[in-house]
């Protein structure tokens, strides 16, 4: 039996408290007159938040010669999009950090793959000149918040979902849907509605595993969805916390088209390569995170 998506999204009703910060940063940088006082006072506020950002400045990961005290220092040293992507990132940790049951990830696994995601994003981005690299990491982190939500309900409904995908041969997602009424995509979507989240990452939450199937009148941006798509399904292939929904994945291989990567094997080869070897970034943003 189906469950009521409103109890889902009654209970997901208050935002994480440290996402309240990231959010309401993320639409200061919207407006490009925003001064870099009034963004420090505003991230001053939050002195958890503080003191994180600039313990992660300081560390071996940005490597500046001189130590980085105030958030306006910060600013001027990272830019406005990287702070934004970092401010994500850091208040994401203690949500993504846990153990998510009904996909199968134990405690770190969900904020490995997630962190895995961001950064091939923000490579994608990169070597296929998206104007916002930054942008793609944080859609690239936030892609599966909807598990975050909706795993205690998989979890209570494995057997079944399992045996659908078995015996009916569709993907988890659509397994999900057809049990629990709602897929993880969409009830991220949901989610991201209530938080406030800015549309561009709704939209990205809502179809990363669906990316032929949106209006693209609705859509705010096509590129960052193929970007997010491609770099799930790089996550997926290198086999970052990929979970019990894994190995039974829709991959849309157009969006690799529409990004204008060339569909061959060499390419193809190269592409999964490059990808290995920001590894030793992976790794070292999944610990210097706090
Ligand atoms: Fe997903």
């Amino acid at each position: 039996m189906a469950i009521d998506i409103n109890e889902i999204l009654k209970k997901a009703e208050n935002l994480p408290h440290n996402f309240h910060t990231a959010i309401k940063v993320s639409k200061m940088l919207d407006d490009f007159n925003v001064s870099i006082s009034k963004l420090s006072e505003v991230i001053g506020v939050d002195q958890a938040l503080s003191a994180k950002v600039l313990k992660h400045c300081n560390s071996a990961q940005y490597g500046f010669s001189r130590k980085i005290t105030t958030i306006k220092d910060a600013i001027a040293k990272i830019g406005f999009k990287t702070l934004k992507s970092m401010i994500f990132a850091i208040v994401s940790k203690s949500s993504f950090n846990q153990e998510i049951k009904g996909y199968g990830l134990a405690k770190g696994e969900l904020w490995r793959n997630s962190i895995s995601c961001a950064v091939y994003s923000r490579y994608l981005a990169e070597i296929t000149c998206y104007s916002d690299p930054d942008q793609a990491f944080t859609a690239g982190l936030l892609r599966d918040i909807g598990k975050l939500v909706i795993h205690e309900y998989v979890k209570n409904e494995y057997d079944k979902i399992i045996y659908l995908i078995e015996t009916e041969n569709i993907s988890f997602l659509d397994a999900e849907e057809k049990i629990l009424g709602f897929s993880h995509s969409k009830i991220g979507g949901l989610v991201g509605e209530k938080w406030k989240f800015p549309k561009v990452l709704i939209d990205v939450i809502k179809y990363h595993h669906t990316p032929l199937t949106v209006d693209l009148k609705e859509i705010e941006d096509i590129n960052l969805l193929n970007i997010i798509h491609v770099a799930d399904l790089l996550t997926i292939m290198l086999g970052y916390g990929i979970g019990r929904d894994g190995m039974l994945y829709n991959a849309d291989l157009s969006c690799l088209a529409n990004l204008g990567i060339e569909l061959s094997e060499p390419i193809v080869e190269a592409l999964i390569s490059d990808m290995a070897n920001l590894s030793t970034e992976i790794d070292s943003l999944v610990s210097s995170i706090e």
